[in-house]
């Protein structure tokens, strides 16, 4: 059965969302399951923006269905070519033969990468200012290369002021009926999840986020429809704000996070009693996190939310204990910067933990090492104990600055 919403009098959802998939990209998981948005604008002519992912492909056929009520399909708008929104194009171009699909240059020669599509009189190229008019509704284009792909577009209709924004400003997790953020707890429920999402997809092309914000500065939004995630009519420049500090790496939050990494129990020990100092001195919300038991995504999330990273891991392998290393990389793969770090390092016979993220962490852009460092053997001892506390309170002067 169809299962639409209304989004205003002329446009419809006609997304739908996944429950079942436990990895989105295979790589991240969803355990409140992922949204693929899709909307209808009818006009004199009627237009799709995007498709969906093949998982949801028979709910989806069924939701255009009904919006059309009988009426013919006359353009498919496609701002994005990955797959998770693309893979119902053919099966729309046999369903309605007289389509025409319209997207970049870049996106039309990816649609004959992923599929075997036989190319008719049947597609427009657009460019960045090209408009298309449907009747009182106008398609603006304005192209958005790398968030997070070459090909994307945004779509600004510009009689309702609304904007199709793709990638950008989605999140995790499915639509559950509620499909406005007004209808949602959003800060409470989704915002952990945006970021997340934001932080591991997008994350790594935050001077193309910028510029693509910069144009979304010039027009007058009064909606955002994202391809996941809640579509946005309240508190937008809120979510914009996020948006704005994310893609320029500042931390969301002055908060601090502690990433460890133990095989015994020893090193987590020296980053529970270091969170417990730094508790002590007024340090707020600590979150500490095993990087053995949490998968990355969650941690590049943390670090994009943080100010503050205690990194403490032991040594394997005479070097870096592989979860810690992994998640380093994918910090630094990501481009995380702007952030004040510190490290306790553990090693039996041969540590090479410390020297190993140091020197990770110094090839990262505006990462603030504090020179007060905890060097372990083996477990955390009395004799220690000032050389802990003397970098807590390193910490501490730098997250209460006089
Ligand atoms: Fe949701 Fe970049 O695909």
């Amino acid at each position: 059965m169809y299962c639409t919403r209304k989004v205003t009098n002329h446009i419809y959802w006609v997304g739908g969302s996944d429950h079942r998939l436990s990895l989105f990209e295979n790589l991240f998981p969803i355990p409140r399951g992922v949204a693929y948005n899709s909307y209808i604008i009818l006009d004199e002519k009627t237009a799709l923006v995007d498709t969906v992912d093949s998982s949801i492909t028979r709910q989806f056929l069924e939701n255009i269905e009904h919006v059309l009520d009988g009426r013919p399909l006359d353009y498919m708008i496609i701002n994005h070519m990955e797959p998770d929104h693309c893979a119902t194009i053919e099966e729309l171009v046999y369903r309605y033969p007289n389509i025409k699909i319209v997207a970049t240059a870049k996106a039309i020669q990816m649609i004959h990468q992923f599929y075997n599509f036989e190319e008719k009189d049947n597609t427009i190229t657009v460019k960045e200012n090209d408009t298309l008019s449907l009747g009182s509704h106008t398609l603006n284009f304005v192209t958005a290369p790398m968030v997070h792909w070459p090909e994307v577009m945004m779509t600004y209709e510009s009689s309702e002021k609304i904007l199709f924004s793709a990638d950008a400003f989605g999140s995790f997790g499915a639509l559950d009926g509620n499909l406005f953020n007004d209808e949602v707890n959003f800060e409470s429920e989704w915002l952990d999840d945006a970021r997340r999402y934001y932080s591991n997809i997008v994350g790594k092309y935050g001077v193309q986020v910028q510029a693509a914000l910069k144009k979304a500065a010039k027009l007058e939004i009064q909606m955002i429809c994202p391809l996941h995630g809640p579509v946005w009519r309240t508190n937008i420049s809120w979510f914009i704000e996020k948006y704005d500090k994310w893609s320029r790496y500042e931390p969301e939050e002055h908060a601090l996070v502690i990433f460890y990494g133990s095989i015994y129990g020893n090193t987590e020990n020296a980053a529970t009693v270091l969170a417990s100092k730094l508790s002590e001195a007024g340090i707020k919300n600590i979150k500490l996190y095993d990087v053995s038991g949490t998968h990355v995504s969650y941690l590049v999330s943390e670090a994009w939310r943080c100010s503050h990273i205690v990194f403490a891991s032991p040594t394997y392998n005479m070097n870096l204990y592989p979860p810690m290393e992994s998640a380093i990389h994918d910090l630094k793969a990501l481009n995380l910067q702007n952030r004040t770090v510190a490290v306790i390092d553990n090693g039996s016979w041969a540590n090479a933990a410390g020297k190993a993220m140091r020197n990770m962490l110094a090839e990262m852009k505006n990462i603030t090492l504090l020179e007060d460092q905890l060097s372990l053997v083996s477990s955390l001892k009395e004799s220690q104990m000032e050389q802990l506390t003397q970098m807590a309170n390193s910490i501490i002067s730098s997250y209460f600055p006089q």
